[in-house]
C-alpha cells in the first residue's frame, strides 16, 4: 500500500536545528511562563471570543498555550516540528491531566479544512523561513483550517518596536549567569532581522545564527486580507490596548466570514 505523503522535502533551515531550541529553552520558557499562560489564555479569549470549542495551536513548542486551552475546555491540536518541544509538550499534558492531539509538522504543511473556531501563533512564531512567500502559504493554510466565522490571532513582535528599540549589540546576563550577547542587523529593505546570539557560559562561547521576516501593523493587516481574512484588528496587548507607538507585541485578530449571507 503507498503511504500518504504528508510533508514536503525542504532545504534545512535556521529553525531546523533542534540545538537552538534546546540551548535556549531556560531562557525561552521558564516556569513563569508557563505559569502566567492560563492568565493570558483568558485575554486571548476576551479578545477572540471563538463561536466554538476547538483550537488550533501552530507552532506550539512546549505547548504552553495548548495546554492551557485544554484547560479551559477546547479540544486542542498543538502542531511544532521540533521533536524535542513537542516531548516536553506530551509530558507537561500527562502531568496537567489534559489531552492534546500533538502532531509534529512544519507550519507550511499543516492544513485540516474547516476544522478549528480559534487558531493561534504566538509569541512571534512567524516570518521564518528564507523564502518570504511562504509566510502566506501559512497564512493561507491557517484559513482554510478555521471554520467559517472562526478567528486567528497572531502575536509577534512589531516592526515599530524593533525599530524603537533594537541595537546592534545587546547583552545580559541569564538568571543562571550565562552571559547572551545578541547581535542584529536589518537588511533587505528594512524586510528582515538577522540575529546571531551568543551563549557565553563556563568559559565557552556558543553562536547561533538566524534570520526572519519582519512585519509592520499595517503589512500584517496587508498579508491576513490577502490571505482571505476579513475584519482584522490590531492590538499592542493582550489586554486590548491600540496598537500605539508604545506597543510591546504585535497582536493582530482576524476573522473567517461565516458563510451566512446579508439578506
Ligand atoms: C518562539 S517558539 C514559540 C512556542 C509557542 N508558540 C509559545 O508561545 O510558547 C517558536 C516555535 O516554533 C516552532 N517552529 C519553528 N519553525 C517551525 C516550522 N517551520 N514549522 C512548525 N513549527 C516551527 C519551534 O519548534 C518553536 O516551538
Amino acid at each position: 500500500m503507498q503511504r500518504k505523503k504528508t510533508a514536503t522535502r525542504r532545504k534545512r533551515e535556521w529553525f531546523d536545528d533542534a540545538a537552538f531550541w534546546r540551548d535556549f529553552y531556560p531562557y525561552m520558557f521558564p516556569e513563569t511562563r508557563f505559569a502566567n499562560t492560563p492568565a493570558q489564555i483568558q485575554k486571548v479569549l476576551a479578545l477572540t471570543t471563538p463561536g466554538g470549542k476547538t483550537a488550533l495551536d501552530l507552532c506550539c513548542g512546549p505547548g504552553r498555550c495548548a495546554i492551557a486551552l485544554a484547560q479551559a475546555g477546547f479540544a486542542v491540536t498543538g502542531v511544532d516540528k521540533t521533536r524535542w518541544l513537542l516531548d516536553k509538550a506530551r509530558a507537561r499534558a500527562r502531568a496537567a491531566k489534559v489531552k492534546v492531539a500533538w502532531i509534529e509538522m512544519d507550519m507550511r504543511d499543516f492544513v485540516r479544512p474547516d476544522a478549528y473556531d480559534l487558531a493561534l501563533s504566538m509569541f512571534t512564531s512567524f516570518g521564518y523561513f528564507d523564502d518570504k512567500t511562504q509566510d502566506m502559504a501559512v497564512l493561507r493554510n491557517i484559513f482554510a483550517s478555521l471554520r467559517p466565522g472562526g478567528v486567528f490571532l497572531i502575536d509577534i513582535t512589531g516592526k515599530e518596536r524593533i525599530a524603537k528599540v533594537l541595537q546592534p549589540t545587546m547583552a545580559e546576563v541569564l538568571p543562571d549567569g550565562t552571559l547572551l550577547v545578541q547581535r542584529h542587523e536589518i537588511y533587505d529593505d528594512w524586510t528582515r532581522l538577522r540575529n546571531e546570539w551568543i551563549l557565553l557560559r563556563n568559559g565557552r562561547a556558543k553562536s547561533y545564527k538566524f534570520h526572519h521576516t519582519l512585519y509592520s501593523g499595517q503589512e500584517m493587516k496587508d498579508r491576513l486580507a490577502q490571505a482571505g481574512f476579513a475584519d482584522v484588528q490590531l492590538y499592542g496587548t493582550l489586554d486590548g490596548d491600540a496598537y500605539g507607538p508604545d506597543a510591546l507585541r504585535l497582536i493582530a485578530v482576524a476573522r473567517k466570514r461565516g458563510t451566512i449571507a446579508a439578506i
